[in-house]
């Protein structure tokens, strides 16, 4: 949400602060903007739409320095102009970029107005440039000045400022949204994540809640909000730049799609041994903290909150303990009631999500056996927050549509529910059986990737549709909302998801010719159930796609389609049906010629409210 980046060089950092926009751009795309210490004065170029807009601007019109901020706006406060897009500007002297929400802004732009200054924005960034701008007339330094400032907010931040009259520098402060510090040698460099600064360095920083740094060329000083000097790790990242860069598929979204068996395999590395699983790879503590759990609160958003939703199906399968998913959105503003002994487990592949991230600081103190994260994200804010840790090794994921994060989550609540079954009783040889499947889900999605020619045909049968149904039963049900999710969030199509028992309870009445049903049909024992759904939705002329195991002895039939599955196992058909799904919806947004990777009013990384 927002991207941001920095710089300080002895060198022209424009194409730095621009090819760290172009990394960034997947966290929010509808207008970007740069300030650059050009000749001792802030030049500034701002553009609506992509960074290639801002690009062109400066094509024309260039800008040249050695210190230098740059932006890729979500926009929360104030339409899509111009005047909008950071950075923000006040005196011709303070520049500021900014992700989050300063929730008191108003009061604090009504008391910079009565001291004359002239606001030419509707963000509440702009207060921040002002703030610091007035703070820094009192003659403090700009590291005190910002203090000061941010010790007037509230709400989640992430802000990076440089002075005019400070040219060696520019300091970064952070609240709830995550920035890293780049180091460099002779130069040094501040983003919200490493991807965009691989191709400069890959020693990294990670700020942490409250810290305040200082960065010139050749030094960081880190401050804790107190006031004092804080320590933090260096940090050297083995991401090869080339890992957030599209090589030769024509959108990220189709090269993650292809990456799930690897992504799971990494996933599943170390987590196994002897047919069993090792619940110590979730941390020291693990067996002891799991083996006490009696009930299990799961808590995340969007995509994630649906791995969630079959992780239910699996935890009260293999290790019979009650489990509640909830989205974190309405978990964080409400009553919870912790039964003891309860597990608390988050699930985000950002590991940044605002609303996952306060229901985990909420739970903090609401009284739970631990704090468990799956999390794509090693260095995020809820792994460091957590006491027990899974990371998926998905690798990042950049198109905004998740895919292989989801995947690798499902593998990862497989392998959770199976520990949590080893101390609940389930038995060596289902724990076998669950570890056989695991072994074999990489397979299968390669299996079912051979699938995409097909997936690619039956795309054109979408593409002038206004709504799809998407329908499967027990933790299939989930798969079919992550379907409905993927397919409307990329092609704009409406969509819903739904347990195929709960259509007869309204939703049958929007089934005519028109209308698409999509039907994940593995064969498992509610095959029949799913059949007699499958009835009635023909029974009304609705048209059928149906994905379905060979085993299950369905066939075309007028009005239905069969789309033959590779055969997979019970446990792991979630992650396998999930896959033409992600195809499907991947080939109508192409046919539709939406942009896939960025779609319109969305962001990777949610971390504003
Ligand atoms: C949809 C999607 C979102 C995210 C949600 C949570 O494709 O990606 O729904 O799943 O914003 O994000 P994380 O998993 O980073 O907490």
């Amino acid at each position: 949400m927002c991207g941001i980046v920095g710089a300080v060089a002895q060198r022209n950092i424009t194409p730095i602060l621009l090819e760290g926009l172009r990394r960034l751009e997947y966290r929010g795309y509808d207008s970007a903007g740069i300030a650059v210490l050009d000749r001792g004065r802030v030049g500034l170029r701002r553009a609506v739409g992509k960074v290639a807009q801002l690009e062109a601007k400066l094509a024309v019109d260039p800008l040249n320095g050695q210190l230098g901020i740059a932006h890729t706006r979500w926009a929360t406060h104030g339409g899509v102009t111009e005047a909008n897009a950071h950075p923000h500007v006040s005196g011709d002297r303070v520049a500021v970029i900014h992700n989050g929400i300063i929730e008191n802004y108003e009061p604090l732009k009504a008391e910079l107005q009565a001291k004359g200054y002239v606001f030419k924005s509707e963000t509440d960034t702009e207060v921040i440039a002002h703030l610091v701008h007035d703070n820094l007339k009192q003659g403090v330094g700009l590291a005190e000045a910002v203090r000061e400032a941010v010790r007037r907010f509230t709400g989640a931040y992430a802000i990076v400022v440089f002075d005019a009259q400070a040219p060696d520098r520019f300091v970064v402060a952070r609240i709830a949204s995550p920035l890293v510090i780049g180091l460099g040698f002779g130069e040094n460099f501040v983003a919200s994540d490493v991807s965009a600064l691989l191709p400069v360095t890959q020693r990294f920083i990670y700020m942490e809640e409250g810290d305040i740094a200082e960065i010139t060329r050749e030094a960081v000083y880190i401050f804790g909000a107190d006031g004092h000097k804080r320590e933090r790790k260096v940090h050297d990242i083995a991401q090869r730049p080339e890992a957030a860069e599209k090589g030769q598929y024509r959108h990220f979204m189709l090269k993650e799609i292809f990456e799930q068996p690897e992504a799971l395999v990494a996933t599943l590395g170390g987590r196994i041994a002897n047919h069993h699983v090792l619940p110590e790879s979730l941390g020291p503590r693990a067996a002891e903290l799991l083996g006490r759990a009696r009930n299990i609160h799961i808590v995340a958003c969007g995509t994630s909150y649906h791995a969630g939703l079959v992780a239910k199906y699996w935890i009260e399968e293999l290790a019979r303990l009650p489990c509640s998913v909830e989205l974190a959105s309405e978990y964080r503003y409400r009553t919870v009631n912790v039964p003891a002994d309860t597990l608390f487990v988050t699930l985000s592949q950002s590991g940044e999500t605002a609303d996952t991230l306060a229901a985990l600081r909420y739970a903090r103190h609401a009284g739970y056996v631990a704090l468990l994260t799956i999390c794509n994200s090693a260095q995020s804010s809820m792994v460091r927050e957590s006491d027990l840790v899974m990371l998926t090794h998905a690798g990042p994921e950049i198109g905004v549509a998740s895919t292989k994060a989801f995947t690798t989550q499902l593998l990862a609540v497989l392998i959770v529910a199976a520990m949590l079954g080893r101390y609940n009783g389930l038995s060596k040889e289902q724990e076998a059986e669950v570890v056989r499947q695991l072994y074999s889900a990489a397979g299968t999605v390669e299996k079912a990737l051979e699938m995409d020619p097909a997936i690619q045909k039956l795309a054109e049968l979408f593409v002038e549709k206004h709504h799809t149904l998407f329908l499967g039963r027990g933790p299939m049900f989930p798969v079919a909302l992550e379907g409905a999710l993927k397919l409307k969030e990329i092609s704009y199509i409406h969509a819903e998801g739904y347990a195929a028992g709960e259509l007869k309870h309204g939703p049958l009445a929007l089934i005519d010719e028109d209308m698409p049903v999509v039907v994940v049909a593995p064969n498992n024992d509610l095959l029949d159930k799913l059949k007699s759904n499958i009835q009635v939705v023909r029974a009304r002329g609705g048209q059928l796609f149906v994905m379905a195991d060979v085993a299950t002895g369905l066939t075309d039939e007028p009005g239905t389609t069969v789309i033959p599955m590779p055969h997979a196992d019970t446990y792991i058909a979630p992650i396998v049906y999930t896959v033409p799904l992600q195809l499907l919806a991947y080939h109508v947004a192409v046919l539709k010629g939406t942009d896939v990777d960025q779609p319109r009013n969305l962001a990777k990384s949610v971390t504003v409210e």
